[in-house]
């Protein structure tokens, strides 16, 4: 089984991203050789970075914050990642990246991909994760998922309408499937 968890990237109230997660989960539900765990970083306490050693200088997971080793334990767990990015002021969210900061070891030689959302589908975003997913030695796919304008695809009451991401499933299939691939290489070389 390919274990990947699914990083929920931002965590204000009324955030896109918990109205994607279900679309996300169900497409992944489909895929029998796939065991998934969302990690919804809203239940997360985790501080704002700043310690005096960097998180690559840390040896098996001894991070010196509790919730921060905690999270390590998952990151670890993990062989890929597909993370749900929003788009703030053409950069990825705060709370993605102090999560990116806080571990290193954990995240190292995994794939990763990402559902972004915006005015542009969240490409300025994806593109700026890429860079920073490879400085922590992972493998960024090329595949992503980008809705676009996605405050339109929601009723008056904050819901998503009906069939609103049906023509983004094709395309989140085809990041799955890059996950896998790249998933199961990586596993197999780490494991060497
Ligand atoms: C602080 C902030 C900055 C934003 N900047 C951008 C932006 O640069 N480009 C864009 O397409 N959308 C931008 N938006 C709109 C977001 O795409 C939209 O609000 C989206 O739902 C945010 O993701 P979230 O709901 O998961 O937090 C911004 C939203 C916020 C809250």
């Amino acid at each position: 089984m390919l274990n990947i968890k699914v990083i929920v990237g931002s965590t204000r109230q009324g955030r896109f991203s918990e109205k994607v997660l279900p679309w996300v989960t169900a497409e992944l539900d489909k895929n029998e050789d796939i065991s998934y765990e969302v990690l919804d970083l809203r239940d997360w306490d985790l501080p704002f970075y700043n310690e005096p050693m960097s998180p690559a200088t840390v040896k098996n997971g001894d991070y010196p914050n509790e919730v921060v080793r905690k999270l390590a334990v998952k990151i670890n767990e993990a062989d890929t990642f597909l993370v749900i990015a929003p788009e703030y002021n053409h950069g990825y969210s705060a709370v993605l990246k102090n999560a990116f900061d806080s571990v290193y070891s954990e995240w190292n030689r995994k794939a990763i991909g990402f559902v972004s959302y915006g005015s542009v589908g969240g490409g300025r975003a994806v593109e700026q994760l890429r860079q920073v997913a490879v400085e922590l030695q992972m493998a960024p796919i090329r595949n992503a998922v980008h809705i676009q304008s996605p405050w339109n695809l929601l009723d008056d009451s904050g819901h998503l309408k009906e069939g609103a991401l049906d023509s983004y499933t094709h395309s989140l299939g085809s990041v799955i499937d890059q996950l896998r691939w790249w998933g199961i290489a990586l596993k197999e070389a780490r494991n060497k």
